[in-house]
């Protein structure tokens, strides 16, 4: 508790962020991972493993970006800081784990956006990783999490907000002439400890990704977690080389 209010304190974050909720929800997600390490473990592993063979043999290797590095826990930094000329962390908030990780390498660099398409400008994707030096983009377990604080906000909020933000990240992401490795969990199953299905939630708000390369299960809330007697697990999928749905 004490360590939260510490980070809720100290990290450096633009105010709109902070007002917005991003702060809040990333020192919720530390706790979490922390309560959660060993169920998270396996997603965390799959996920960096996904993210070395995409980037396996790029022509060339010059700017890296990761939207949604948050935490860093699902990012092989130290590989793609070996591997790349430079590397661009972008999220609503580095907290102060991800800053001290990212200060070990002199060629990584931490930038503060938005990702919500249209709100930091037109196509902020563009403007973060469309310039020509940039290789590789890695999306990283953000897609599922763009709408949630928007689709919680106070007042009205239109029924197709959340499909709008998904496919306007997706429609970002295909624009981009670097190779982009999507990463994102698709779908939420509640069960009970007799394994029956309690619950099911549509992660994407309706949009569909296609094939993906590789898929997993991510212990999201092993029982006790969020409740005694049922667990969340997230389906996640990942596409080496996203070009669109
Ligand atoms: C589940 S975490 C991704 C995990 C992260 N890659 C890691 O290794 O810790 C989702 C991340 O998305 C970020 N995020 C959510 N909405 C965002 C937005 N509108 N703009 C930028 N980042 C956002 C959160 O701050 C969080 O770090």
């Amino acid at each position: 508790m004490l360590v939260e209010v510490l980070h809720l304190l100290t990290t450096p974050i633009p105010w709109a962020h902070r007002r917005r909720g991003y702060l809040r929800e990333s020192v919720l997600l530390l706790s979490r991972s922390r309560r959660c390490r060993a169920a998270w473990a396996g997603h965390l592993a799959e996920s960096r493993a996904a993210v070395i063979a995409a980037c396996a043999g790029l022509e060339r290797r010059r700017v890296a970006v990761v939207l949604g590095s948050g935490l860093l826990q699902d990012v092989p930094l130290a590989h793609l800081a070996a591997r790349f000329d430079a590397v661009r962390l972008v999220d609503a908030v580095h907290l102060w784990p991800a800053r001290r990780q990212a200060r070990a390498y002199p060629n990584v660099t931490l930038v503060t956006a938005d990702l919500i398409p249209g709100r930091d400008g037109a196509d902020s994707l563009a403007a973060l990783c469309g310039s020509s030096d940039v290789d590789f983009v890695v999306s990283a377990n953000v897609l599922s999490q763009l709408p949630i604080l928007p689709l919680d906000r106070p007042g009205f909020v239109p029924p197709d907000l959340g499909a709008r933000i998904v496919a306007g990240h997706l429609d970002g992401l295909a624009r981009l002439a670097a190779r982009v490795c999507l990463l994102t969990d698709v779908e939420q199953v509640e069960q009970d400890r007799d394994g029956r299905v309690t619950d099911r939630i549509d992660l994407l708000h309706g949009i569909g990704l296609g094939t993906p390369d590789r898929t997993w299960i991510w212990d999201l809330a092993p029982f006790g977690e969020a409740a005694r007697h049922l667990r969340q697990q997230h389906r996640v999928q990942a596409f080496l080389d996203w070009r669109g749905p």
